[in-house]
């Protein structure tokens, strides 16, 4: 890749745009991070980072983003990802971005309508915005991530116990740090256009076994305690909007009345893109086990 190329990360203060953000920076690459709140981000500095303050959702702040941009990795969340993704898409054929490398997410291509699986739709939406855009595209598609399981932390240090709507559907959840990974491939390496990834962890564990790996790795026993979606739904509208939260609890049901076999299947992708197998539940709870230690 040509030295004076600019990569933009949105979500550089998030989960997986933070990992992007420092892999390419530990590579050498000229990045910059777009957060709504530069005074807020918590940047290690250096000259190598540029910041800048925009908002997908006000497409206005997004041309000065942009300027000199070649490539972009782009996320949104919940119910606002198809215009998010859309006001970025738009802004970056004007600013004449070459590649940009989208977070979606499993089973998009099964959510045709928005009634049975807003979540997969939402999704669904964002993609055809960047692929009807004539801007090169790269599109992951990740199973749930492991690190969802840190919402059971607190529980977990001051009783043992962890609560979900979903105790016995098996799930090949994959680790951020491996969705950073192809990610940085996909942007700075060749062969990635046009394609689509999906990621997966390298086996499907229900939420009862991802806690007997946690149990084992503390040496503690600890107990799985199913929660009604009713009460998952009061929980989640303290940190999300009405429509994302009715958006996954409707979700969940269908995995809860169905199962799902999406979510329990294994994809070789990581594996092709990255050359290694995927990282383990077990390594990943390794890494981040100080976090469920009282
Ligand atoms: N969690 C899962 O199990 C799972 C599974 C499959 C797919 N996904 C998909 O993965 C994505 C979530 O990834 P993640 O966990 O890395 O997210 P995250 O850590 O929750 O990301 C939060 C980031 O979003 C940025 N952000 C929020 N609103 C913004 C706005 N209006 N304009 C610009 N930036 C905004 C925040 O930036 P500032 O606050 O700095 O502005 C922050 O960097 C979602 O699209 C989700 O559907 C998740």
């Amino acid at each position: 890749m040509e030295e004076t190329t600019m990569i933009l990360v949105t979500g550089a203060t998030g989960n997986v745009g933070g990992k992007v953000l420092a892999l390419l920076r530990a590579d050498g690459h000229k990045v910059r991070a777009l957060t709504r709140d530069p005074g807020r981000a918590a940047f290690d500095g250096g000259a190598d980072l540029e910041v800048v303050a925009a908002d997908l959702g006000r497409p206005e702040t997004l041309a000065p983003a942009l300027d000199g941009v070649q490539k972009v990795f782009l996320m949104s969340l919940g119910a606002n990802k198809a215009t998010h993704d859309a006001h970025l898409v738009a802004a970056a054929r004007e600013a004449g971005v070459e590649h940009i490398v989208q977070l979606s997410t499993l089973g998009v291509e099964m959510a045709e309508d928005a009634e049975s699986n807003p979540l997969g739709h939402w999704h669904r939406v964002a993609e055809e915005a960047l692929r009807d855009s004539g801007i090169a595209w790269t599109i992951l598609r990740p199973n749930g991530f492991m690190s969802m399981n840190l919402g059971w932390a607190e529980s977990i240090k001051a009783e043992g116990v962890a609560r979900g709507p979903l105790a016995d559907v098996p799930e090949a959840i994959v680790d951020p740090r491996d969705i950073a990974e192809v990610a940085v491939r996909a942007l700075t390496g060749e062969g990635h256009r046009g394609q689509v990834y999906d990621l997966t962890g390298p086996q499907a564990l229900t939420a009862r076994e991802q806690l007997a790996v946690l149990g084992s790795l503390l040496g503690r026993d600890l107990r799985f305690e199913t929660v009604p979606l009713s009460v998952q739904r009061e929980m989640m509208l303290r940190h999300f909007s009405e429509e994302t939260v009715n958006g996954v609890i409707r979700t969940l049901q269908e995995a809860i009345e169905h199962g799902s076999e999406l979510h329990g299947r294994l994809s070789p992708d990581v594996r092709r893109v990255l050359g290694r197998e995927p990282r383990s539940f077990a390594a990943w709870a390794h890494d981040h086990l100080h976090l469920y230690r009282p």
